[in-house]
């Protein structure tokens, strides 16, 4: 079964200063099975990080019945404050992913509740650099030991904590995108705006094209006609045209980020006009060119936002404003991030508090 990355004893320590992304995980993990035929969802238990033991025929491993999700808990600026962003977002999209892969869904408060006892009992492996937080991994498994294609009839549910730092090497930097019109993510009616494995194993070889030619991320286009832009790599994407922000508006294909609402809310009280619309390929590259196009940049959890200083479509390449991070990201990233560790107000009441 081979041994488990977990490479850092809380007495031994590890440099929170170089940290990256998903390789430390902290010493517990949350279970909780579902069998149909027993009840439902039954005995959550937080135990020992351990390798999972599955039957060959395991059904999510031959048929991808899967959904996860990706949240965060910071460190707060009291010792005892343990600080999780908009947790009921990433539950109540947990549950809508579930349905459309046939899983039976999860009583949000009983997720909370559990994922809040999971990260207090592995509070001393938050970490408190700048820059750095607790990613939360929760995930469900279709565990039943069948050939055939069908919904299972049992379930794993299991939460999964890792200290991290930045998700691209980049950082804060900009990063260089590629426009891909080979390979598509996601189509109408299929799961693209579901958080499920299939739309990740669907994207790495494009990705892996795009890095072999420099890139970091690739920017998808709508499956149907690839005129307008979907989304970058493992994030939602703006742009800043004229002064006005534009996302491309969520219909099925995208997925409804938590960061990227987040954006649209705080770019909106801060005055900016935010358009949730289409937004064509053809519109970005004139802006480009006629040097309009402000700023681009991604939003997701694991990123936070990541600037765009570059992109390539049908072998053209272009500059996205002087090819530095924009004024609107990096205010935008420093809002963000100002309120997930307590050190700005939040009006809005997204962090919730789990630590006391
Ligand atoms: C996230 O931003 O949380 C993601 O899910 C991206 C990725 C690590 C899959």
């Amino acid at each position: 079964m081979g041994t488990l990355p977990r490479n850092r004893s809380i007495s031994g320590g590890y440099d929170e200063e170089k940290l990256g992304f998903g390789n430390i995980f902290t010493d517990h993990m949350l279970t909780m099975q579902f069998s149909a035929e027993e009840g439902g969802w039954q005995d959550p238990e937080i135990r020992s990080l351990d390798n999972l033991v599955l039957h060959p025929a395991t059904m999510v491993l031959h048929y991808g019945q899967q959904v996860f999700e990706g949240l965060k808990a910071f460190a707060g600026k009291d010792e005892r404050d343990i600080l999780v962003f908009r947790p009921d977002m990433n539950i109540a999209r947990f549950n809508k992913s579930c349905e459309r892969l046939c899983i039976p869904t999860l009583n949000p408060e009983l997720f909370m509740e559990q994922m809040s006892l999971l990260i207090r009992t592995d509070r001393d492996w938050i970490p408190r650099t700048p820059g750095t937080s607790l990613y939360i991994r929760p995930t469900i498994i279709a565990t039943d030991p069948f050939l055939g294609v069908r919904p299972s009839k049992k379930y794993l549910f299991f939460i999964i904590l890792s200290p991290v730092g930045a998700y691209y090497p980049e950082g804060f930097e900009p990063v260089k995108i590629m426009v891909t019109d080979k390979y598509v993510r996601a189509c109408p009616g299929g799961i693209g705006e579901a958080k499920t494995s299939g739309n990740y194993a669907c994207s790495l070889l494009a990705a892996e094209e795009a890095h072999s030619l420099g890139f970091t991320q690739v920017l998808w286009l709508n499956a149907v006609d690839k005129a307008s832009v979907e989304e970058v790599g493992t994030m939602n994407i703006f742009f800043r045209i004229n002064d006005e922000i534009v996302t491309p508006a969520l219909g099925g294909t995208i997925l409804p980020g938590v960061t990227r609402d987040s954006v649209i809310r705080l770019a909106r009280d801060i005055g900016l006009k935010v358009s949730e619309r289409t937004i064509s390929i053809q519109e970005v590259e004139e802006a480009a060119k006629i040097g309009s196009l402000q700023e681009m940049f991604g939003s997701g959890t694991a990123a936070v936002i990541s600037p765009v200083s570059h992109f390539q479509y049908k072998g053209r390449n272009f500059v996205v404003g002087n090819g530095k991070t924009g004024e609107v990201a990096a205010d935008l990233f420093d809002r963000i991030t100002g309120m997930q560790t307590g050190s700005n107000p939040d009006p809005y009441g997204w962090v919730v508090n789990i630590g006391r």
